[in-house]
């Protein structure tokens, strides 16, 4: 497996437009992507962090995992997203390790990228997003 470098870091909102103030007008950073990912049940708004991504989300319906996470973590950091060259081999590695992955295959998410999470008991309490950038 190969990480190639931070993705993005995803963080949990109950309200795109006031908390993306915090990190447009005050950081300066600007918003480069807006888009539903109906597999997540989530709207993300997707800023320039230079040389990673921070990518607030906000939940479409209750009991989508970023509502649940809202509801038992409280708003703040809900992932890490780190960018691998090949996303199978990485799946395929993990599960020979026995490291859980949330499902068993990858799907798409934001920006077109193959995604899959490995589940916050294999890492230490982090939920972690693995990526790999359309071709
Ligand atoms: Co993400």
């Amino acid at each position: 497996m190969k990480i190639i470098g931070i993705e993005h870091i995803g963080i949990a909102v109950d309200d795109l437009t006031k908390e993306g103030k915090f990190w447009n007008l005050i950081l300066g950073l600007n918003r480069i992507h807006t888009e539903e990912v109906l597999e997540q049940g989530v709207i993300t708004d997707i800023y320039d962090g230079r040389n990673a991504k921070i990518e607030l989300l906000q939940s479409m319906y209750p009991n989508s995992p970023i509502s649940n996470f809202i509801e038992k973590r409280g708003k703040g950091i809900h992932h890490i997203c780190l960018k691998v060259d090949n996303i199978q081999q990485a799946i395929d590695e993990l599960k020979e390790k026995k490291i859980k992955l949330i499902g068993e295959d990858y799907y798409i998410g934001a920006e077109g990228f193959k995604v899959i999470f490995i589940h916050p008991s294999s890492t230490g309490g982090v939920l972690l997003e693995l990526a790999e950038e359309k071709d």
